[in-house]
């Protein structure tokens, strides 16, 4: 969806001005043009040529580089549809926010009439002391998109607040003010992890599911400007709803409560088929036997009866298969009755279970078919919501 579209970086002196190389690479696979200017000191931390060599187009550092009679920074404003700061630094943050064009990145922010991002990232301390406070929140202000900063661990050794937001964060937020129409406020439930099945108080019945893939949707919706409900087994803390539970009828429960008000749900969690039956409230102790049978009942087909019931819903299934993968991703989706069937090899241990990786196809109902190649699970998200979106 930026496909096309003028992006203009502007990099800043900062340990984390490395990680806007990925970034580069990210609207370059969208499509989108990309120019990059950066301060001096920035050049400490990424080379000139890596910056060129990955977006294709000349690195603008110094500021009276005069090309086809046009001053260059007045030739960036004219050229992009958005201007991202990425990392911004201390002080040009202070300098944007004063007014300050001292070279030809803050020239080049000082005359831009288009949408600015900007993207702190800087030690703890810097980021708390109130004079730069004011000043991100004097940006703020004046229609400044800021991007504020993580907490984690600092390249200065220290954990605490400062650390460059995700570039998927950064990514989103682009398409999302340049594309606004596009992503309507809808509301999708997700649900992640593998359920999980009480024995007695002490013991259960589970899967190898991380709940990596349904979190890294519901990040990369929350992102889209989604309202989003993550149902997981997993415990996480997140700045959209969570509602964690145990089992599958926990499970149905919480989707139960969110369902009618939903546009789309994607059930990407490994519910299990079976629950155990008589469930002790008390240890079980050992006995004499040898052998002991436990008794297992069927658990609702969650995903099942919501197709059943659905009415405004786009409802998207996951299917996990160690074999016959096409075979059986056909079967499961026309048996389910879902919209769309995200289907998995299992057997493979490059990917899927507790992998941060995953290859996937995509059956939809009316019979198209989407093979993604292996990639990151955050990616792989993208494009499932890409293509439900569709
Ligand atoms: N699912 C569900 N309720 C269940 C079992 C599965 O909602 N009791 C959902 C899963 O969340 C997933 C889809 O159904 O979106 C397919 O799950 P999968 O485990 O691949 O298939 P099953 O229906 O359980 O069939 P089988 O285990 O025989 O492959």
């Amino acid at each position: 969806m930026l496909k096309d579209k003028n992006i203009l970086i502007g990099i800043t002196g900062g340990i984390a001005a490395y990680k806007i190389c990925e970034l580069i690479r990210m609207y370059k696979r969208a499509e989108a043009n990309v120019k990059v200017v950066c301060t001096q000191n920035a050049m400490n931390f990424v080379t000139k040529t890596t910056l060129q060599s990955l977006s294709q187009n000349d690195v603008g550092i110094e500021h009276f580089n005069i090309d086809d009679f046009k001053i260059e920074h007045i030739a960036y404003t004219d050229w992009a549809d958005i201007m991202v700061v990425a990392p911004a630094s201390a002080n040009t943050i202070s300098k944007i926010a004063n007014g300050i064009a001292d070279n030809l990145l803050t020239s080049t922010v000082c005359a831009f009439r288009k949408p600015i991002i900007i993207v702190p990232a800087m030690n703890t301390g810097m980021w708390e002391n109130p004079i730069i406070q004011e000043n991100v929140e004097k940006l703020k202000k004046l229609n400044y998109t800021i991007i504020d900063p993580e907490t984690g661990f600092l390249a200065c050794g220290a954990n605490g607040k400062g650390r460059l937001c995700d570039n998927d964060l950064i990514f989103d937020t682009t398409d999302k003010i340049l594309n606004p129409k596009l992503k309507k406020k809808s509301k999708i439930i997700i649900t992640a992890g593998g359920t999980i099945e009480d024995i007695d108080p002490v013991r259960y019945i589970s899967n190898y599911s991380s709940g990596k893939m349904g979190l890294a949707i519901a990040d990369c919706a929350y992102n889209q400007g989604f309202e989003v409900v993550l149902i997981t087994t997993k415990e996480v803390e997140k700045p959209y709803k969570t509602i964690q539970v145990k089992s599958a009828l926990d499970m149905q429960q919480a989707i139960d409560k969110e369902f009618k008000t939903a546009n789309y749900i994607v059930m990407a969690a490994a519910v299990a088929d079976y629950k155990v039956k008589n469930k002790s409230t008390q240890k079980l102790k050992k006995t004499s036997a040898d052998e002991i049978t436990l008794t297992l009942t069927k658990n609702p087909d969650i995903l099942k009866n919501l197709c059943n019931k659905k009415t405004k819903q786009t409802i998207v299934g996951f299917c996990a298969e160690s074999e016959n993968l096409e075979k059986n991703a056909l079967q499961k989706i026309k048996n389910k009755g879902c919209d769309y069937l995200v289907a998995n090899d299992i057997s493979r241990n490059d990917i899927g279970f507790n992998s941060d990786y995953n290859e996937v196809m995509i059956f939809s109902k009316n019979g198209n078919v989407k093979k993604l190649q292996k990639a990151k699970k955050t990616e792989i998200a993208k494009s499932i919501l890409d293509t439900i979106l569709k």
